[in-house]
């Protein structure tokens, strides 16, 4: 349903082309990304020259064309200029942590496995014995409690800040505790950066070795938002092989590199199959079509997840693979990754 949603809006958009560079808006320009979640449509417009004016006239004529799409429920046009700005503040970081390193997962697209990677990956990071927090900074749909299988909300303390939930050895805050069910559908950049400080310097997180956060999808508020304000020791982008979340996580891997966020690594999921009658890898999709694209990016590719039934069963559960099966092979492929990522970041 948001793929047909997507590929929608990409029809109207392809319509206006870039008041600055002339190209069209279709689905393979970096200036413009949209996500679709339950029904709920955010674009960005990445503004570059000095034209704003133009720009906000296309985001209204495509908010009333996108909004007429059966299935969406609400439709935020974001026209964002502060990307070169975010360069300039860099030295200027307000949300504060004792974190020794501070790795955000992002994807260009939606529904890849972000949330899933990221509470693996925490997992296999707690196994090597280091201290590791969790943040699930989606604004737009936090399921990190659920998969950590947490359903408590959090305290404040006499300090007045919220002390984080704990399972598997992992403390977990999530953007949603602070969010009443009324929470908005249509996010503005302060309130974003309002929210995402609360997560930092609200919470007491004690002193880590790893914050490992889950991103919303897309190249929105929240990204450029950590990039400006935190610490971030860089990013790791999650895609599956199909072409449509390579072309959407190509515009993540620029737009990280646009504000001087360096990007770990790579990670391709829901990469094969392996069937159980004939125990051979099925590659659903095309074959190392990430890998190629890590290769062209000079980014390194930190490995493969293939589809796993029991991962999605464990997730809806709330017990990570690392618990539930640690001699499992998708265990060992997040240990994997956990060691390659230490290594690198050591
Ligand atoms: N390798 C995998 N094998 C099987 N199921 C998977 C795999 N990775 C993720 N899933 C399942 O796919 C669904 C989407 O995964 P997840 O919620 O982690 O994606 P996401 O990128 O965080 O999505 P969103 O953009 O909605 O936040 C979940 O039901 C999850 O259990
Ligand atoms: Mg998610």
């Amino acid at each position: 349903m948001s793929d047909e949603i997507l590929s929608l809006i990409y029809t109207f958009s392809k319509k206006f082309s870039d008041p600055e560079t002339n190209l069209s808006f279709d689905p393979k320009n970096q200036n413009i990304s949209a996500v679709v979640k339950k029904g709920n449509v955010n674009i960005y417009l990445l503004v570059k020259g000095q034209k704003e004016d133009l720009y906000i006239n296309i985001a209204r004529l495509l908010k009333n064309n996108v909004e007429q799409i059966s299935g969406v429920l609400s439709v935020n046009v974001i026209v964002n200029s502060d990307v070169e700005n975010t360069k300039i503040n860099n030295n200027n970081k307000r949300f504060k942590i004792d974190a020794k390193n501070i790795v955000a997962i992002a994807s260009g697209k939606g529904g890849v496995g972000k949330s899933t990677f990221s509470v693996n990956l925490a997992t296999a990071l707690s196994y090597l014995d280091l201290k590791i927090g969790l943040l699930d900074a989606d604004i737009y749909g936090p399921s990190v409690p659920r998969m950590m299988g947490i359903s408590k909300k959090p305290i404040m303390n006499e300090n007045k800040k919220l002390v984080p939930l704990e399972n598997y050895g992992i403390k977990l805050m999530s953007i949603g505790f602070i969010l009443d069910s009324e929470a908005p559908t249509i996010w503005r950049g302060p309130m974003v950066m309002k929210a995402l400080e609360q997560m930092f310097n609200g919470v007491e997180w004690g002193e880590l070795d790893y914050l490992i956060i889950d991103l919303p999808p897309g190249t929105g508020d929240a990204q450029l938002t950590l990039a400006q304000s935190s610490k971030l020791s860089g990013s790791i982008v999650i895609s599956t092989p199909q072409d449509v979340a390579l072309t959407d996580a190509r515009k993540g891997i620029n737009m990280f590199k646009k504000v001087n966020v360096d990007i770990l690594g790579i990670v391709e999921n829901m990469s094969y199959f392996i069937c159980d009658n004939c125990n051979q890898k099925h590659h659903i999709f095309s074959k190392d079509g990430v890998k190629k694209e890590a290769e062209e990016f000079k980014i390194p590719f930190l490995g493969e997840i293939p589809i796993d039934t029991n991962l999605r069963i464990q997730s809806d559960n709330g017990i990570p693979a690392l618990i539930d099966n640690p001699n499992g092979e998708i265990a060992k492929k997040f240990m994997s990754i956990a060691k390659n990522l230490k290594k690198s970041l050591d």
